[in-house]
This record gives C-alpha cells, sequence and structure tokens, in this order.
C-alpha cells in the first residue's frame, strides 16, 4: 500500500500534477474514478507570498478530494519555506509537494523546477528547511536529471531522504527530454534501491497493464498517470479495478463520456464562472472526444465555444448520431 507519513491512501494509483488541468473539478472527477492519490498543479512560491488572488485559488481543496498533494515551486529558500509555511497553515491539503520537474525555460531561469536536479547539495538544503518548518509530509517529483551527462536521480533522492522528504516521484525523463522520447523506468528502480521513502514510478504509463507492470518490475510503492488520464479518467478506474482483481473493464459508452464531460464543465463552472470554465474546457472537450469516430467535424465547433448551451447541444447532438448510426448498422445486419 501507498503511505506518505501517516496518510494512507486507499489504492497505489496517483493522478499526477498537471498545470491547467488538476483543479479542483478534474480532480474530483479523478477521485471519482477512484484514484488514491491526487495531486494539484503547480503553484509558484512567490505568487502566494504576494497574495496572487488566482494563485491563492489555487490552493482551495474541497474536503471530497482528500488524501491531496498541494504541490509548490521556487528556486530560493526562503520563499520556498515562507511559501510551504502558508500551504502548511492555510490549506487543508495533505501534503506538500516541491516541484523539481518543471522543463520550461520560465521557470529553470529562476532556479527552480528541474533547475534544482544539478545539485544534490541545495535539494538536501531546500527539504531539509522545508520539512522543519511545516507540519504536513514534504514530497518531492522530479525528474531523473537534467539531460543524459547529468543523471542524479539516486543521489538526488537520498538527498531528500537525507533531508527527511516522505516520499518521492519519479518521471523517467531528463529536462531536455521534456515529453519526447521513453522513459527510462530503469533509473526509477535505481532510485527505489536506493531509498527507504516511498518511491512513486512516473512516466508513459498508458494501460493499466503498464501500472502493473511498473509495479512489480520497477517496485515502486505507488504508479502515477499523467496525460493517459486526459479526457479519460476511465484509464484511472480501470487501473485501479485491474490492480485489485487483474480484470481489464471495457471502455465507456459514448455518451458516458460525455455525460461525464459536462459534469466536469459543470465542477469548473462552479469554480470559475461560464466565461473562463467554457474556454477552458475545449481542451478537454478534445481529449474527450479522442478516438470517437468522425470527432473531427466537430473540431471547428469545440474551438469557438462561448457558453455551457453550446458545449451540450454540441456534444450531444454529436452522441445522438453516433447512437442512431450505430442503431442502423445493427439494424441492417
Ligand atoms: C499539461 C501538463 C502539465 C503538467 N504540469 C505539471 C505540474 O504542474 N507539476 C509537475 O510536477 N509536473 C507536471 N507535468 C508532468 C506530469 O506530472 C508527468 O510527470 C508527465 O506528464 C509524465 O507522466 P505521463 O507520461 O503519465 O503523462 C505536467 C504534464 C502535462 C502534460
Amino acid at each position: 500500500m501507498l503511505k506518505i507519513g501517516d496518510i494512507e491512501m486507499k489504492n497505489q494509483v496517483v493522478l499526477a500534477p498537471m498545470a491547467g488541468v488538476c483543479n479542483p473539478a478534474f480532480r474530483l472527477i479523478a477521485k471519482d474514478f477512484g484514484a488514491g492519490l491526487v495531486c494539484a498543479e503547480m503553484v509558484s512560491d512567490k505568487a502566494i507570498l504576494n497574495k496572487n488572488e488566482r494563485s491563492l485559488s489555487m490552493l482551495y481543496v474541497d474536503e471530497r478530494e482528500k488524501p491531496l498533494s498541494l504541490q509548490i515551486f521556487g528556486g530560493e529558500k526562503e520563499t520556498l519555506v515562507e511559501a510551504a509555511k502558508f500551504v502548511d497553515k492555510h490549506t487543508n491539503a495533505d501534503i506538500i509537494d516541491i516541484n523539481m520537474g518543471c522543463p520550461v525555460p520560465k521557470i529553470t531561469k529562476c532556479d527552480a523546477g528541474a533547475k534544482w536536479l544539478l545539485d544534490p547539495n541545495k535539494i538536501y538544503e531546500m527539504v531539509a528547511a522545508t520539512v522543519e518548518a511545516v507540519d504536513k509530509p514534504v514530497t518531492v517529483k522530479m525528474r531523473i536529471g537534467w539531460d543524459a551527462d547529468h543523471i542524479f536521480a539516486v543521489e538526488n533522492a537520498r538527498a531528500v531522504e537525507r533531508a527527511g522528504g516522505s516520499a518521492v516521484a519519479v518521471h523517467g525523463r531528463t529536462r531536455v527530454q521534456m515529453y519526447e522520447g521513453k522513459a527510462d523506468w530503469s533509473i526509477i528502480k535505481e532510485v527505489k534501491q536506493a531509498v527507504n521513502i516511498p518511491v512513486i514510478g512516473n512516466g508513459d504509463v498508458t494501460t493499466p497493464q503498464e501500472a502493473r507492470r511498473m509495479l512489480d518490475e520497477i517496485g515502486v510503492d505507488g504508479v502515477m498517470i499523467g496525460r493517459a488520464a486526459l479526457g479519460n479518467p476511465w484509464m484511472l478506474y480501470q487501473t485501479v479495478q485491474y490492480l485489485e482483481t487483474g480484470k481489464l473493464l471495457e471502455p465507456p459508452a459514448p455518451r458516458e463520456k460525455i455525460d461525464v464531460c459536462m459534469t466536469h464543465l459543470d465542477r469548473l463552472i462552479d469554480l470559475k464562472g461560464e466565461h473562463v470554465a467554457v474556454r477552458e474546457m475545449r481542451k478537454h472537450a478534445a481529449w474527450y472526444l479522442k478516438g470517437m469516430s468522425g470527432n473531427g467535424r466537430i473540431r471547428d465547433k469545440i474551438n469557438s465555444f462561448e457558453t455551457r448551451e453550446d458545449v451540450a447541444t454540441t456534444l450531444y447532438t454529436y452522441v445522438e448520431e453516433l447512437e442512431e448510426n450505430v442503431a442502423k448498422e445493427v439494424s441492417a445486419v
């Protein structure tokens, strides 16, 4: 079982933190679909300290989402620790996670995110100071290294452990790989063998069987799923079920997909209001429709959604057409 500090997850399936995606609307969907732990999108330490309204709203946690991990990023000890203290005292998150993997230049230029991967001493110092300052367990999410010549995953994970970190999640890519190439699970295995704190494996888990393989072959304590869950929270449910019973569930029917897509939108509207939510939903709607036949013909409509009504009318009309086509095919047999 996956246990971080005193917090016990009901299973080993973890929703990855994803900026622009993992707000309470999607996290609640992931919870509905059985994820043992959900991670929030990263929030800047400085924005928290400057009381930036948008960033503070990103710290909101619905009771139903728990256990939940809130992720912060930063490059300087003082601001990181102060932001962690704020999250510790003013949010009901269960875990404080530090981002050590974001590859984007805007972040690494400020010595934050993946930049830390080059310096295990800095990791020790930053994590130790954070752990010292807060009551909630502190974890780190890292990539395996900066580039192929600087893969310090084992040293870095050991630094997290020595500093009192409660777990480490490892994405099997370097910073320069961004999202290209394949995640190298063998390095995740080296990390797992080198530390005693829980290790969560991440990178390219796209099927329940791959989740099983990561747990069995790499020996990790939890498996973190990111892109495969976009528009497809069923992937989380199927994985939870497969890990428990060995049975693979059928994929959802188109109408079920659209129903969940609309629930997602309604939760986003509650959170951000219709104007912002509908625009944000365009990318999610495209993800929910992925793999559904003839979805190309409504792509333009998705990109111009303005209201909830637009979304509902377009998606349900599309599903009705799909269902009619299936009915015609059946009656033709
Ligand atoms: C849209 C998007 C946003 C992301 N945002 C974050 C983030 O805020 N914090 C973080 O640690 N990782 C972030 N990641 C990385 C993911 O958590 C994960 O490590 C990566 O996608 C690899 O896992 P996967 O192959 O299961 O997608 C993001 C990834 C994506 C695709």
